[in-house]
């Protein structure tokens, strides 16, 4: 069995102030404090990106469960990262209508723009890449979502496109920030 490694910090000392208001109010409407385990994690990782063992523990401890229990809520939810990810994580669905619609095309198009595979990030921790099971466009396939967008009838050009121009955004919040930073 594998071992959580876990930290001693009290939950109050490791979350920020607006995780622990929103966790809490995520409590103050379910049932039980351990139903609010999923939001919860969303919260913290919406803050620090992905869900680190230390920040599993934590939260599991202020939610009065154990970090077994809580890791079987992340593990189930694939929306939860618990490991590092890119600014972007790309979810390609490869269920079945994706498969029957271009899906190995559009994978390949994206595996070769960004140069990765599955579970991989780019060097610049700009894009991680996961596949994903139905997003719910099985009309629209293939599809792809990116954080909360969803992007349909997928080409491999669309989809190189739709890459290129968030490469693009990023590059001018860089330029931008480094602006900031030198005057
Ligand atoms: S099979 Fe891809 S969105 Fe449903």
């Amino acid at each position: 069995m594998e071992i959580i490694k876990t930290v001693t910090a009290y939950p109050t000392d490791y979350l920020t102030s607006q995780e622990l208001a929103e966790i809490d109010h995520e409590i103050s409407i379910m049932e039980t404090r351990e139903a609010a385990g999923i939001e919860a994690l969303k919260v913290v990782q919406s803050y620090r990106g992905w869900i680190s063992d230390d920040s599993l523990h934590v939260i599991a401890a202020y939610l009065n469960m154990s970090s077994a229990e809580l890791e079987g809520v992340a593990t189930f939810y694939n929306l939860i990262y618990r490991q590092p990810v890119g600014k972007y994580v790309i979810h390609i669905c490869d269920s079945v209508s994706c498969h029957l619609s271009g899906y190995q095309q559009v994978l390949k198009a994206i595996q070769q723009h960004l140069n990765i595979g599955y579970g991989e990030t780019t060097q610049d921790n700009c894009f991680t890449l996961l596949s994903n099971v139905c997003l719910g466009g099985c009309d629209k396939a293939p599809v792809m979502m990116i954080g909360k967008n969803h992007y349909e009838h997928l080409t491999p050009e669309k989809a190189v496109e739709i890459l290129s121009s968030l490469q693009s955004e990023l590059q001018s919040q860089s330029q931008s920030e480094q602006v900031e930073i030198e005057q």
